[in-house]
C-alpha cells in the first residue's frame, strides 16, 4: 500500500504531528493531474491494491469528492483508507458508504482540539455508526505522545459505540530530546500505556500498534506475563505482544510528487516519483538503502548483545532514532567502489 499526501493544510494542530515539516506550510494542494500520476505510481507494482489517503487533512482537499469517486471507479483499486481527524468527513458520507472505503480516524483529546470541532468530531463518528452502519469500515486511533496522555475520551468512544479494537502508536517523537535516549522514550511512556491498556481490556477492547512499536525489551517479564494472560483469547489478533519489532518501507506520495519512505524519515529519504521505473522499485530502494541497515546500527547500549537485534528481530521502534548512523553506513558503502 501507498499513501498519496493529496494536501498539506489541516483543521488541527496536532502537537505531536510527525509530518509536521509539511503540515500547514503551504496551502498548495495537489493537482488532479499529479493525483492521476501518483496514483498510477502508487499501483504500478501490478499487485498493490490498497491506497491510503493522507494529508493535511484530506478531507479539505477541494476535489476531495472527485478523488474519492475516481477511486471508486478504477478497478485496480480494492481498498482505500482516509486518514482523517473526523472533523469534516460528514461531507462525504454517500462516498464512504462505498464497501472499498475505510476510515482511520485519528482521535484526538478535547485537549488538543476547540470544543466545537471535538464534538462534530464525535457527532460524525455517531452520524456514521449509528445512523448508517458503517461501523465494520471505521478504525479509532490514539497518539500516545507524553507520558500523562489523556485516554478517558477515546475509551469512552470505544465503549460508546461498541469498537472492539484500537489503533495506539507510541508516537514517533518531534522532540528532539527524545530522539537521543529512544529506550528511555519508551520506558516512560509505559506506565500509562499499561495503565490505558489496562482499561481496555475490562472494557474487552483489542489494542494493537501502528507504527514504532515498543520494543520487547522495554516490558519486564511480570508485565508481559500480566498482559498475556489479560488478553488470553485475543493474543492472536493483536501485535502488542510481538518479540519482532520492525516495519516494511511505506511509502508516502507528496503533492508535489516527491516520495518518501514515511514520515518519521522524510528528511533523509525524499526521492522522485520519475527517479524509478515503478513502485517496487522505489520500495527495493529503500529497503536496500534504509531497511537493510536497521538490525546492524543500534540506538542504544542495551541493543549492542541483544538477542532480538542480533537475529534481525528487533530494529528498536522507529528508525529515525537511528537513521543518521544509517545513512552513514550507507555512504560509506558507497564510497568503497569509488575511484
Ligand atoms: C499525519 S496524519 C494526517 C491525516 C489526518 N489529518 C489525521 O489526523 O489522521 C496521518 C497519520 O499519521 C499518524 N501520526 C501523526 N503523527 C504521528 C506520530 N508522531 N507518530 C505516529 N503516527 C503519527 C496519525 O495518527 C494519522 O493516522
Amino acid at each position: 500500500m501507498a499513501n498519496i499526501m493529496i494536501n498539506e493544510i489541516c483543521n488541527l494542530r496536532c502537537p505531536y504531528c510527525f509530518a509536521d515539516e509539511f503540515v500547514n506550510k503551504n496551502p498548495k494542494e495537489m493537482s488532479m493531474e499529479d493525483f492521476d500520476t501518483a496514483l498510477n505510481f502508487a499501483l504500478s507494482s501490478g499487485y498493490d491494491e490498497r491506497i491510503g489517503l493522507i494529508g493535511g487533512e484530506p478531507t479539505l482537499h477541494s476535489h476531495f469528492k472527485e478523488i474519492l469517486i475516481k477511486l471508486i471507479n478504477d478497478n485496480r483499486v480494492k481498498n482505500v483508507t482516509i486518514f482523517t481527524n473526523g472533523v469534516k468527513i460528514n461531507e462525504y458520507l454517500n462516498e464512504i458508504s462505498h464497501p472499498k472505503i475505510h476510515l482511520l480516524i485519528n482521535c484526538n483529546s478535547p485537549e488538543n482540539m476547540e470544543t466545537k470541532a471535538y464534538e462534530t468530531m464525535v457527532a460524525n463518528i455517531k452520524e456514521m455508526i449509528s445512523n448508517r452502519y458503517y461501523k465494520e469500515k471505521i478504525t479509532l486511533g490514539i497518539n500516545m505522545y507524553k507520558p500523562d496522555f489523556d485516554y478517558e475520551y477515546i475509551l469512552e468512544l470505544l465503549k460508546q459505540f461498541d469498537l472492539k479494537s484500537v489503533r495506539t502508536s507510541i508516537s514517533v517523537p518531534n522532540d528532539l530530546a527524545y530522539l537521543v535516549n529512544p529506550l528511555n522514550y519508551f520506558s516512560i511512556m509505559k506506565p500509562r500505556v499499561l495503565e490505558f491498556f489496562d482499561k481496555l481490556k475490562d472494557a474487552n477492547i483489542i489494542p494493537f500498534f501502528d507504527c514504532n512499536a515498543m520494543p520487547v525489551c522495554i516490558w519486564s517479564e511480570d508485565e508481559r506475563t500480566r498482559i498475556l494472560q489479560d488478553f488470553p483469547e485475543v493474543k492472536n489478533k493483536t501485535n502488542i505482544f510481538n518479540t519482532y519489532v520492525s516495519c516494511s518501507p511505506i511509502i508516502d506520495i507528496l503533492p508535489d510528487l516527491t516520495i518518501i519512505r514515511c514520515f518519521g524519515l522524510s528528511e533523509h529519504t525524499k526521492k522522485k516519483i520519475s527517479d524509478f521505473k515503478n513502485i517496487e522499485d522505489a520500495r527495493n530502494y529503500y529497503a536496500r538503502t534504509i531497511d537493510s541497515f536497521a538490525c546492524n546500527t543500534y540506538h542504544s547500549k542495551e541493543c549492542i548483545s541483544c538477542y532480538e537485534r542480533e537475529n534481525g528481530k528487533c530494529n528498536g521502534g522507529c528508525l529515525c532514532f537511528k537513521i543518521k548512523d544509517i545513512k552513514k553506513i550507507n555512504n560509506f558503502c558507497n564510497s568503497l567502489y569509488k575511484e
